[in-house]
Parts: structure tokens; sequence; C-alpha cells
């Protein structure tokens, strides 16, 4: 098939390099893609935010099938322009896409179905959030939640009541999110180690992933604001088996039923982020697409090819599908630019791409990148995912931080520790 892939992150470049070499893909088109990705595709030039023009691309293409990156066009609709148009598209509607554009929605919808997530307030005006940090209904620390897409920045875990009130204020009187902002969730601060689970659905049932652990704050020893992810590693040794069929069972089904329910039938890929709490496995949020950074160390672990198993959720009969692994673990480093998450400077040249990827058992994905006159300029925040697969967690760490010791450019940002919780928790 001819397949269009949506995006331009590491994400979509590991999508791209685990799609472009398998049987069923005869021809990959990324659009916009970066400087990695042009080594595995034709990249076209794209606005992600626009369903019609993302329409458009596939139909000039005449491409056969259509997997969408990032969380914006689900959010904004481009399931429901293709399946208008009968062309097939991997991802969900928008109705079901609320999961993640929408936090009041998510609350909602999981204390409606039953889905253990921690206990929440809906605030609609300034007032009454104020009114519910004030009275302590779910003690300190507590979480203050803006209702939409916020590019990561809509949390906050507030230690005591100014933070908290401060963030209230930030979101609903200076309207620091905008629309996303006019409504927020103040919710229980929940304890326990985070794993983020993933899980391919037809509508009706579920194809569980490996599972994989990310590191969001900026700094080692997590530490500092938080980031669009500084790094991952898979599969989580937390997450065991029979954890991984409670997860299936007391949130994934009840999410595909409570949806079918509610007419938002889901296909695509959920992702599950968890608290994993004394009492239990406690969903923190709900994403629509792969996490990035840790598709980057997912999707290699997969042997399978994937093409197949996308179509198949996508079309609606995921069947017997399954993956197969060697259950290497994998560890993915990002190398951001210096100043991220707030402000830094792109356009420095990247150098030792290609020593990096001479060390045994890592590939790099480009995240933030660009090609000019023949040489890789950094574009965004984060820049690169550098992943090491090895026996253990300790050679793939040790492999991803050998290569990314390879890369320079300036004023480069890299977390020294991921992976570490992986080898203390028996990796
Ligand atoms: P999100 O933007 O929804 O991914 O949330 C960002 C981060 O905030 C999560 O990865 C958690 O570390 C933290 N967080 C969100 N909700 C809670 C909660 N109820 N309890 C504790 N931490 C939370
Ligand atoms: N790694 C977190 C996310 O993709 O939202």
């Amino acid at each position: 098939m001819k397949l269009l892939l949506v995006g331009g992150g590491a994400r979509e470049h590991a999508l791209a390099w685990k799609l472009s070499g398998e049987q069923a893909v005869r021809e990959l088109v990324c659009g916009p893609g970066n400087a990695g990705i042009a080594g595995l595709a034709r990249c076209v030039p794209l606005d992600v935010a626009d369903p019609e023009a993302i329409l458009a691309v596939a139909e000039r293409e005449q491409v056969d099938f259509t997997v969408v990156g990032p969380e914006l066009p689900l959010a904004n609709g481009v399931a429901d322009v293709f399946a208008a148009a009968g062309r097939p598209l991997f991802g969900p509607r928008k109705a079901a896409a609320r999961l993640e554009s929408s936090k009041v929605y998510a609350k909602r919808f999981m204390a409606r179905h039953g889905i253990p997530t921690a206990r929440f307030r809906v605030c609609d005006t300034a007032d009454a959030a104020l009114a519910a940090v004030a009275g302590e209904a779910f003690g300190f620390p507590v979480v203050v939640k803006a209702d939409g897409l916020a590019a990561g920045k809509g949390v906050t875990v507030a230690p005591d009541r100014a933070t908290a009130e401060a963030a209230v204020r930030a979101a609903m009187v200076d309207g620091r999110f905008g629309a996303a902002g006019s409504s927020v969730v103040i919710e229980e601060c929940l304890a326990g180690e985070e794993a983020s689970f993933f899980v391919l659905c037809d509508g009706r049932s579920g194809l569980a992933l490996p599972s994989a652990q990310d590191h969001k704050r900026a700094f080692d020893g997590d530490r500092g604001p938080n980031t669009g992810g500084m790094g991952a590693f898979a599969p989580s040794p937390l997450v065991s088996r029979a954890l991984a069929d409670r997860v299936m069972a007391e949130v994934v089904q009840p999410t595909l039923d409570g949806l079918r329910a509610d007419g938002a039938e889901y296909r695509g890929v959920l992702y599950v982020g968890l608290m994993l709490t004394r009492d239990g496995p406690q969903v923190i949020e709900f994403n629509v697409r792969f996490g990035d950074p840790e598709a980057q160390v997912v999707l290699p672990m997969i042997e399978t090819d994937l093409a197949p198993i996308l179509f198949a959720a996508a079309t609606g009969d995921l069947g017997t599908a399954a993956w197969r692994t060697a259950g290497d673990p994998h560890v993915g480093v990002v190398m951001a630019s210096g100043g991220y998450p707030g402000k830094y400077e792109t356009g420095h040249e990247i150098d030792g791409l290609a020593a990096a990827e001479a060390v045994p058992g890592v590939v790099v994905f480009h995240a933030g990148s660009r090609l000019q006159d023949g040489r890789i300029l950094t574009s965004g925040g984060r820049v690169l995912t550098v992943v090491g697969r090895g026996g253990t967690f300790g050679e793939a760490r040790e492999r991803a931080y050998r290569a990314a010791a390879c890369i320079s450019f300036p004023d480069k940002h890299v977390r020294t520790d991921i992976g570490m919780k992986a080898i203390a928790g028996g990796g």
C-alpha cells in the first residue's frame, strides 16, 4: 500500500523507520516530516492542524492508508473528514479524541464508566475553582488542570494553596491557555510510579503494546519544569503481565465499551497514562496517539510488521492480530536545545550523527531538525531522540549515551539519568 504519515516529530520518525521497510508498504509519504524522516519517506509540506489539507494530500497522492501521529489533527476532526471521504485513516474520530482534547470530558467519562482515576471537581469559573482550592477538598498537594490542549503545560501539581491559586488565575483570569483554560479540573494528587500503556484499538477490542516509562521533567532526578519528555525506556519493569491484564480489564475494555455506548467508537492507539498507586492502577490521563518519546522506544521493540495491524485497527477488525518481541530493553535519550522547555535558539548545525548511528544497537530519531544546503540544523526544542537497545537496561543505556556523546550542537541539553529507574527496578 501507499501510506501517508502525518506529523514531523521523533515519534513520526520512529513510525516511518518501522513502517518504511515493511512488506505491505510500497511507498511512504510524510507531511511535513523532518530531516531524519526525509531519508525514509518523501516529505511534503503540510499544516497538520488542517484536516482538509491532510485529505487534499491523501487524494492528490492517491494513498491507500493514512496514519496520524500527533493529537491536533485528531482533535480537529481529521478522522471524520477521512471517513466522510471513504478513506481509511488510523486515529480516532473527533468525539473520541475528546479523551485527550478535554480533560473535563475525560474525567466525567471515567466517573460515568467506573474507570479508576483521581477524585476531582470540574470548575467553570475562577471563583468556583478558587473556592474548591480554599475548601481543601483534596488536601495538598493538589493538581490543577486546564481543560483543553495546552502543549503539555496545562497541568500544575501544586504543593500548597498559593501555587494552586496562581495556577487557577493563570488559566482562568490571565487566559494563559486561551479557550483551553476556560474550565479547569481540580483533582486529588496521586502517589506512585507512572507508566505509559499503549493499546491498538479497533472500536471493540484492544491489543496492548509493550509498556514504557517517560521522564517528563527537564533536569536529572526528576527536577525542573515539565517538558514534552526528556527520555523514555521500554519495557516498564513495573508493568507485569498480570498488571497489563488488569489494566486491560479495568480501564481499556470499559473505555472502549463506554465510548461505543456514547456513539464514539474508538479506533486508533489509546495511550493510558497510569499512576501505579498502593490501591492499584489509576488513570492520570488519556491521550489519543502514541507518546513521544515513548514511541521511539516501544516501536523498535516490535518485530512484527505494524502496517497490517494499524490497518486492521483502523478498519474495525483486529481479529487475531498479534506482535512478537525479543523483549530487549530500549532506552531513548532526548537531546534538546539549551533553555527548553523555555526559550531556546535554533539554526545550529548538528554534527556527529553518522558516528552516533555507527554505535551498535543505536538508532537516532529526529524531531526539531531541518536540512539546509546539505547541512542538518536544529529547528526545535527537542532535537533528537537517541535510542539504544541492549541485552540489559545497563547496556541499552550505555549505548544510547555513547551515541549521544558523538553528537554535538551548541548549548545541547541532555539528562544524564534516563533509564536509571529501570536499572534500580531490576532491569
Ligand atoms: P499530563 O499533562 O496530564 O500528562 O500531566 C502531566 C503530569 O502531571 C503527569 O505526568 C503527572 O506526573 C502529573 N499529574 C497529573 N495528574 C496527577 C495526579 N492526579 N496526581 C499526581 N500527579 C499528577
Ligand atoms: N510522553 C508524554 C506524551 O507524549 O504526552
